[in-house]
């Protein structure tokens, strides 16, 4: 039963639409017509033999699908994979021990613990490290603005890395190899990258083992640092050093490329809206950080599993199908935005679900995200604020995330 509406064959998980952009006008038509689409695709696409998903597509209803865990669970892999081939079934096992992929109770008990590292106190203390960081990078790069530079590379690249590695507390002599683990991990999607996923699983386990040993030294000799308060406080309950490992892995990726393509994309948008770029020069309004998520959605979508029979937008779920949530469109609902198609940097109410939907799987790093944002923004507005584009974007080729790969900028005339 293909929606009938919809271009025959329309998955926007494919790779090779998602590699050209974003499908905001199907997803306009979508949101109108067939808010909850049944979505096919082709078999051996996914591991999931199942002959395709459902697409939801408005704001109301992918909030109601991740503020209920009891209905549509995270345990059959979260990110609509539609690449190289096959997720195996012991793959998908394998993610399970991911928080990302559990429901409550379990995920509860890992939830409480690992938000001990992301308080609004835990955030603040990394500010002064980060915003040298940014000012770094900034500078870094402006001996080459003239005759042009990448900005994904030269400054979008290396912020998030640094506030995980600040977050964990990773000594400076092994962030490089952090790095290089961590871009593995995510570009295999791409074959630009000539990242297999053997290379990518192998960095994997380096960064686990990794973890695991900074895990064991804090248990051994505890310190005052954020590894110590996961791993070491007995009394509220602690992760174990492979549950530590695993939530590294799990910060490598989702906060890595996430921001990352928030960053690229935020330096696009403003670029490209020269009113909006002279406005945050100007102001810099602090509600510029949640518009560039909401406008570049750098997570297009993830998925659950219903866990029974049961209604969404007027369609029959069965137990077991799988429902993908469109932030992306949610993002440009007029339901919810008005004027959704315009990039307001003082947007204001702004309740994208950039970060999720709520619900227990609802972003831990969002903070961490928005100050990183704002304080590469703001490093860029004073350093280089004649910056402008030199090129059209290269975009990412992957299933569930909307990135770039080069963005070419200069100062030069
Ligand atoms: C989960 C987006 C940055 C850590 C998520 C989810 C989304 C998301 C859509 C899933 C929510 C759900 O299923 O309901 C983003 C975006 C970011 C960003 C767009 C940047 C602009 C970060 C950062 C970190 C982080 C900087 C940490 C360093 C996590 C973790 C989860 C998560 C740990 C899983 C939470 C759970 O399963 O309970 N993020 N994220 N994210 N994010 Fe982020």
């Amino acid at each position: 039963m293909p929606c009938p509406r919809l271009p025959e064959g329309f998955d926007a998980t494919d790779p090779d639409l998602l590699e050209s952009r974003v499908p905001h006008p199907e997803f306009a038509r979508l949101r109108q017509t067939a808010p909850v689409s049944w979505c096919p695709q082709p078999r051996g696409a996914t591991g999931f033999d199942d002959g395709g998903y459902w697409a939801v597509t408005r704001h109301a209803d992918v909030k109601y699908v991740s503020t209920h865990p009891e209905l549509y669970s995270s345990r059959e892999n979260t990110a609509i994979i539609r690449f190289n081939g096959h997720i195996s079934r012991d793959q998908i096992e394998a993610q399970r021990l991911i928080m990302l992929n559990m429901d409550p109770p379990e995920h509860t008990r890992v939830r409480q613990i690992v938000q001990r590292g992301f308080t609004p106190r835990a955030i603040r203390s990394l500010e002064s490290a980060l915003r040298d960081r940014a000012r770094r990078i900034v500078e870094d790069a402006s001996g080459d603005a003239d005759g042009g530079f990448d900005f994904v590379t030269r400054i979008a690249v290396e912020l998030p890395l640094q506030a995980i590695a600040e977050l964990i507390g990773v000594p400076q002599e092994d962030r490089a190899r952090i790095f290089d683990w961590s871009n593995k991990m995510v570009a295999y999607d791409d074959p630009e990258y000539a990242i297999t996923e053997e290379i990518g699983a192998e960095a994997a386990m380096e960064l686990i083992g990794y973890s695991m040993n900074l895990a064991a030294a804090r248990k051994e000799c505890p310190a005052g640092d954020i590894v110590t308060r996961l791993v070491a406080a007995e009394d509220e309950g602690n992760l174990s050093s492979d549950e530590f490992g695993l939530f590294v892995l799990l910060l490598a990726v989702a906060g890595n490329e996430t921001t990352r393509n928030a960053i690229s994309h935020g330096m696009h948008a403003l670029l490209t809206h020269p009113d909006q770029w002279e406005l945050y020069k100007r102001e810099r309004p602090a509600t510029a950080a949640d518009e560039i998520v909401r406008w570049t959605s750098p997570v297009v979508s993830f998925q659950r599993t219903a866990t029974r029979d049961t209604e969404l937008g007027g369609r029959k779920i069965r137990k077991g199908d799988r429902v993908g949530l469109f932030y992306s469109s949610a993002n440009r609902d007029p339901e919810v935005f008005e004027n959704p198609e315009v990039f307001d940097i003082t947007r204001d109410p702004n309740p994208h679900l950039g970060f999720g939907g709520g619900g227990p799987h609802f972003c831990l790093g969002k903070s961490l995200a928005l100050r990183e944002i704002d304080l590469i923004f703001g490093a860029i507005a004073d350093t280089l604020p004649d910056l402008r584009l030199a090129g059209d974007p290269r975009r990412l080729r992957g299933s569930w995330l909307n990135g770039i790969k080069e963005l070419r900028v200069s100062t030069g005339g």
